[in-house]
């Protein structure tokens, strides 16, 4: 099981906003709203998209190619063209700083 990454601070990530990061050669995404914080893989499952230059609204995540949604809570998609889920990360916030260990 992947180790936790220290990331950048809560407060540095405001509600309603992403931030992309690389971690272990893999592009992540951090998202958070009213609803939480989440990491997801990056790149969208139906082709080759930063999910990072997409929107979010509450708990979706909207692909900015085509238009295919996940759900920031687990990555399962909610909208078509998207059918596979994003992988999802693990997410814990340490002395104010937001930590991500990668799944498998
Ligand atoms: S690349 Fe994301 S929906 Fe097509």
């Amino acid at each position: 099981m992947s180790a936790f990454h220290a990331l950048l601070p809560l407060s540095d990530l405001p509600p309603g906003a992403m931030r992309a990061f690389e971690l272990e050669g893999r592009e992540v995404v951090l998202c958070r709203t009213r609803e939480g914080l989440y990491a997801l893989d990056n790149i969208c499952t139906h082709a080759h998209a930063r999910l990072c230059e997409g929107r979010l609204r509450a708990t979706r995540l909207v692909c900015p190619l085509h238009g295919g949604a996940f759900d920031i809570r687990d990555g399962r998609p909610l909208g078509p063209p998207a059918q596979v889920p994003l992988g999802a990360h693990r997410v814990r916030i340490s002395d104010g700083v937001i930590e991500v260990a990668l799944a498998d």
